[in-house]
């Protein structure tokens, strides 16, 4: 068992470069599925769940070398399973990203059904509407969806309830081998989306309008091979520039796409934070106390779901009360309660939650329940008087590469310790 351990206190200084983003890379990974030909992919995170989608590749005869340090080379022209492995989509549930592809090029698929997670229920069913819309035979059979279809897929007009990032990745996906003309409306517009249509684009696919509500993709016949490098992880960025703010600190964030921050950065300049922009970094500068702000979160360009446990942690040291609504999922203030048991104040109201700020927390064994509550966990341990003991860091492990190293960079004081027993002893 491993645990974070943080001595509040420090202000953070100096600079931090951002990696690749995590949820760029996995559609990107699964996309691979969708050619023979060999690609390579620059500037790979070491991040869990990267090596979980290349166990997924490798169970369905892909071959996946590190030929470079940080880089991956794919090749899927010896693809003889379709069923991913249970234990390995239970682990990770975009996983499921391999069925647009698998469907697509080889007409068959079996994904086991990825269950829900801890920020909520999880649902594939606009996925799964949206490939028999394009002529798939989808069954739901002792916990697997299996999907089928003779002959290729053929272009449809797909409208998605919610604008689900997963479900226009994995349409988009389909589409692209897909007879005829495929329109998804309501689209989702996360730059990650935007960032899998460009890569798409540069195997052959015809991808228009990604980015916008309404994508339009021209099926072809094959796609090439390429060589890519996604784009830099807005939330991880997001993530350093809460760290720097919570801290009192003055931090630059390097490697950074300044359009896709600007939901976080209008946010944080209302709570008072200072930040000036450069072409590929941004600086962070507060002293004193946030001001309390209203979040709400909302599919791209609004404010993501992903910075919400961060920014809370960040509003239990404001000035004042907050109100943080999460609109995007059912079950996404896991972190709260360890935040309370920390010294902050706030109570649940249905979707909302109220942050009334505290002058100092103070440091607490606590428990990271998923990725985004974790980060935010040490966020708070950056700011709290005493010791912080962070139990759960695996979680924490999937979507930051060597988070605590990167910290202690900036003068944080936390160090990753192995618990082998305690985990026993409790
Ligand atoms: C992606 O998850 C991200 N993961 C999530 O990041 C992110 O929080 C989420 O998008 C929203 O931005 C990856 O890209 C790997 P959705 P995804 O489909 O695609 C409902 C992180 O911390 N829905 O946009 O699963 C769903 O229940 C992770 O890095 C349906 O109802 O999110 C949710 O309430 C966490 N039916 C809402 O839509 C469906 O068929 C948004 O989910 C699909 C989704």
């Amino acid at each position: 068992m491993e645990t974070f351990v943080i001595r509040g206190g420090r202000r953070l200084e100096g600079t931090v470069t951002i990696d690749g983003a995590k949820n760029a890379i996995l559609p990107i990974l699964a996309a691979c599925l969708l050619t023979d030909k060999e690609i390579v992919i620059g500037a790979v995170p070491e991040l869990r769940d990267v090596y979980t989608i290349a166990e997924v590749l490798e169970s369905l005869g892909v071959r996946v070398r590190t030929d470079l340090p940080g880089s991956l080379t794919v090749q899927a022209d010896d693809v003889d399973r379709y069923a991913a492995p249970h234990d390995l989509v239970r682990r990770m549930r975009a996983s499921f990203l391999v069925m647009g592809p698998l469907l697509t090029r080889f007409g068959q698929a079996r994904i086991p059904l990825p269950g829900g997670c801890a920020i909520g229920s999880r649902p594939i069913d606009l996925h799964l509407k949206g490939f028999e819309a394009m002529g798939a035979t989808v069954a739901v059979e002792q916990g697997y969806i299996s999907a089928t279809s003779r002959g290729r897929l053929h272009g449809n007009r797909i409208y998605l309830d919610i604008p689900s990032v997963g479900a226009t990745e994995n349409l988009m996906m389909a589409a692209v081998l897909a007879e005829g003309v495929t329109v998804i409306e309501n689209a989702a517009e996360e730059p990650e989306v935007v960032d899998l249509a460009n890569f798409l684009g540069s195997m052959g696919a015809q991808v228009h309008g990604a980015g916008t509500r309404v994508v339009r993709i021209d099926g072809v016949d094959q796609l090439g091979g390429t060589r890519y490098v996604a784009i830099p992880d807005r939330i991880e960025a997001g993530t350093f520039m809460v760290a720097a703010a919570i801290s009192q600190g003055d931090v630059v964030v390097s490697n950074v796409i300044i359009d896709h921050l600007k939901p976080v950065v209008a946010k944080l300049r209302e709570m008072g934070v200072e930040i000036t922009e450069d072409s590929t970094s941004v600086r962070v500068t507060a002293t004193g106390r946030p001001y309390p702000v209203d979040v709400k979160t909302l599919p791209y360009p609004g404010f993501p779901t992903d910075m919400q446990a961060q920014v809370m942690a960040l509003l239990t040291v404001s000035s004042g009360t907050s109100v943080v609504t999460e609109t995007v999922f059912e079950n996404r203030f896991m972190h709260v309660d360890e935040l309370c048991r920390m010294g902050a104040h706030i109570g649940v109201e249905g979707r909302s939650a109220i942050v009334r700020g505290v002058s100092v927390l103070s440091g607490a064994p606590v428990i990271a329940t998923d990725l985004r509550a974790g980060a935010a966990l040490v966020l708070a341990g950056l700011a709290a008087v005493g010791e912080t003991e962070l139990n759960g860091i695996q979680h924490i492990d999937r979507g930051y590469v060597h988070f605590e190293r990167k910290l202690a960079g900036l003068g944080a004081d936390i160090v990753r310790r192995q618990d082998a027993l305690r985990g026993v002893a409790e």
